[in-house]
């Protein structure tokens, strides 16, 4: 055996080990001179252990190895494990009772002083931080996180391998298609003028193994998407790919939610119960002004049209006149607002789109709103009964479309939250949005565009809306949201030629069209294709919520940046003229 390689893990090293010599490898994470002796902090995988370099015991050959020793050197170190004495037990290390007295110490590689000291890289600017990703990957948060991700992934595979999916793999040169976002182009070589597309996702892919006679497939499929960038968005992203065959809503939704459940058990020993509340799209618009509400906190949205709709104030009276809505938020123990505050509050509902936000101080003596000496008592009284006010409490309240007050309300409503401390972050709360809208109207281009995707089936009680009224089709689609935050969505697909047929027309595809984009797919339907559903969750969205990360960069081992580049590969690059050539592109300047 090479005489370095390591018996032990640095971070399994307990009271129990005293008195055995093991050998350990890794990285210094610290060194400290203490007069004559040297302590290094030894960092693996699994954790630190301290080391204790002794000039006595390594002789003057090997001591003069230890002094050379930096952080981030890679070394093999043997020895015999002590108990720390009295009074130097370290309780904030698992490994703080015991030291390692060292008697043969071999560097491994040297290294150079890094750019940012591993475990303070969240202080300097991620441009460095992703330059040197490998040095950062060090750090334990990182380390921590790409474990957490692989016990994830671990926790989906033998939940879904116990319920009979099959994990499948599907193409990655693709072919371009309109719908959805942009797609990333290949070119071909062998097809000059041609190109692939890399997947947005594996969604035909999945229905075709479906009518391929696989019933239950899943992935952890590499999506693309040329898109504006966020937080909890990345050019290149891993989904948990799922499709059933023979299943109706129902069945796709109880099995992922015990996949999920599973899940949050196996990796955080969280216990959801079962089953997961469901809303409508509606009710959710409705309630929390949201398609993904964050139900960790109430404050919902109240309706208080009916009751203003015979107001003289303007406000009320054109909004109610031109079908709009009046909608409002109890921000319990509000009142006490400074004006400043409540000033901050109309600029962020401005700077949201509404044209100003009505607020109701309740006091014990009188309701203070700069607009109450335009309403009536029996307004004032509406408006506090229905948003259930009490003394002390701040009634706001937004009037315009529909749509924009939902849009507002909803965004102030998480803003406050977030500033009064409402959110208990212990809370793993999930929610299925269900009965989506199947289309939505496109003003620039001047058409429907599928919600979800073009193979999402309607409801069957709204298969006639297609024709008659569209934008009021509903879907069997399902998104999960886990903390305000949409985890993954899926639906029942179309399996009837005639009915794809259709959402084709509603969608502006002429058939040629369609039969030029979707030809294939839609003869696979004639040989018969078994009713199917699916589901699909975004992998590093459910690790950065599990991790409680703010950005999904965090989660992922290479991560690309908010202009989709990678910093440490310097990629994109320009190519060479030769493969331009045999590609035959030219570049416009
Ligand atoms: P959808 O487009 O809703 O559905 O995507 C499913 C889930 O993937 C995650 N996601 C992303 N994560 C990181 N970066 C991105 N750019 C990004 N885009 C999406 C989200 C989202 O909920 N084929 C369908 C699913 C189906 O119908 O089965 C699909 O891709 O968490």
């Amino acid at each position: 055996m090479t005489e370095w390689k390591r018996t032990h893990h640095c971070g399994e090293v307990r009271k129990t080990f005293a008195g055995q010599t093991i050998t350990l490898n890794g990285w210094v994470n610290r060194r400290r001179d203490l007069g004559q002796v040297i302590f290094v902090d030894l960092r693996d995988r699994s954790g630190l252990v301290q080391i204790v370099l002794d000039p006595e015991v390594l002789g003057p050959e090997q001591f003069a190895l230890a002094e050379r020793l930096r952080s981030e050197f890679v070394i093999s170190v043997q020895g015999i494990v002590q108990e720390r004495p009295e009074g130097q037990v370290n309780d904030k290390m698992a490994t703080g009772e015991v030291e390692i007295h060292v008697s043969q110490l071999s560097i491994l590689s040297e290294a150079k002083t890094p750019p940012f000291h591993i475990h303070q890289a969240s202080d300097v600017d991620e441009a460095l931080r992703l330059k040197y990703r490998y040095l950062h990957l060090r750090s334990k948060e990182l380390q921590e996180t790409i474990m957490l991700r692989h016990r994830t992934v671990a926790a989906v595979r033998s939940y879904l391998d116990g319920q009979g999916f099959l994990e499948i793999e599907t193409p990655l040169l693709i072919r371009s298609t309109p719908e959805g976002a942009r797609d990333y182009i290949v070119p071909s070589r062998v097809h000059p003028g041609e190109f692939y597309a890399l997947p947005q996702s594996p969604q035909l892919f999945k229905q075709l193994l479906m009518i391929g006679g696989f019933e239950r497939y899943y992935q952890m499929a590499r999506c693309f998407r040329d898109e504006d960038l966020r937080a909890d968005r990345q050019p290149e992203f891993t989904q948990i790919d799922v499709e059933m065959s023979f299943v109706d809503r129902d069945e796709v939704m109880k099995t992922m939610e015990d996949m999920i459940i599973h899940v949050l058990s196996e990796v955080k020993g969280v216990q959801i119960e079962s089953p997961i509340p469901r809303l409508s799209y509606q009710e959710a618009m409705d309630r929390y002004g949201s398609d993904k509400p964050d139900t960790r906190f109430a404050m919902e949205l109240v309706d208080v049209t009916e009751h203003l709709g015979n107001s003289e104030f303007r406000v009320f009276a054109d909004t109610v006149s031109t079908q709009g809505v009046i909608k409002g938020l109890n921000v319990k123990g509000g009142a006490s607002f400074t004006r400043r505050q409540i000033d901050q509050l109309s600029e962020q509902a401005v700077s949201m789109g509404a044209k100003g936000l009505m607020w109701f101080a309740i006091e014990e003596s009188q309701i203070r709103s700069p607009i109450a000496k335009f309403l009536s008592e029996q307004e004032l009284d509406a408006i506090r009964k229905t948003l259930a006010g009490e003394v002390g409490d701040l009634l706001l309240l937004v009037a315009g479309s529909y749509d924009l007050v939902s849009d507002v309300l909803g965004r102030l409503r998480l803003a406050l939250a977030k500033e009064l401390d409402l959110i208990d972050e212990n809370l793993y709360n999930l929610l299925w949005v269900v009965d989506w809208p199947l289309l939505v109207y496109d003003e620039e281009a001047g058409r429907y565009m599928a919600a979800h995707h073009p193979f999402t089936a309607p409801l069957d009680e709204d298969v006639d809306l297609l024709e008659s009224d569209p934008g009021k089709a509903r879907a069997k689609a399902y998104d999960l949201v886990l903390n305000g935050v949409e985890l993954g969505g899926g639906s029942i697909r179309i399996t009837s030629r005639s009915l794809q047929e259709r959402m084709f027309a509603a969608l502006g595809f002429s058939m040629e069209e369609a039969y030029d984009q979707f030809g294939y797919f839609l003869e696979a339907f004639e040989y018969g294709a078994p009713p199917h559903g699916g589901i699909a969750f975004g992998l590093d969205r459910l690790i950065m919520l599990l991790a409680k990360r703010q950005s999904i960069r965090d989660v992922i081992a290479f991560p690309k940046t908010i202009s989709a580049s990678d910093l440490m590969i310097e990629a994109p690059s320009r190519v060479s003229d030769r493969q331009l050539d045999e590609l035959k592109i030219s570049l416009r300047d």
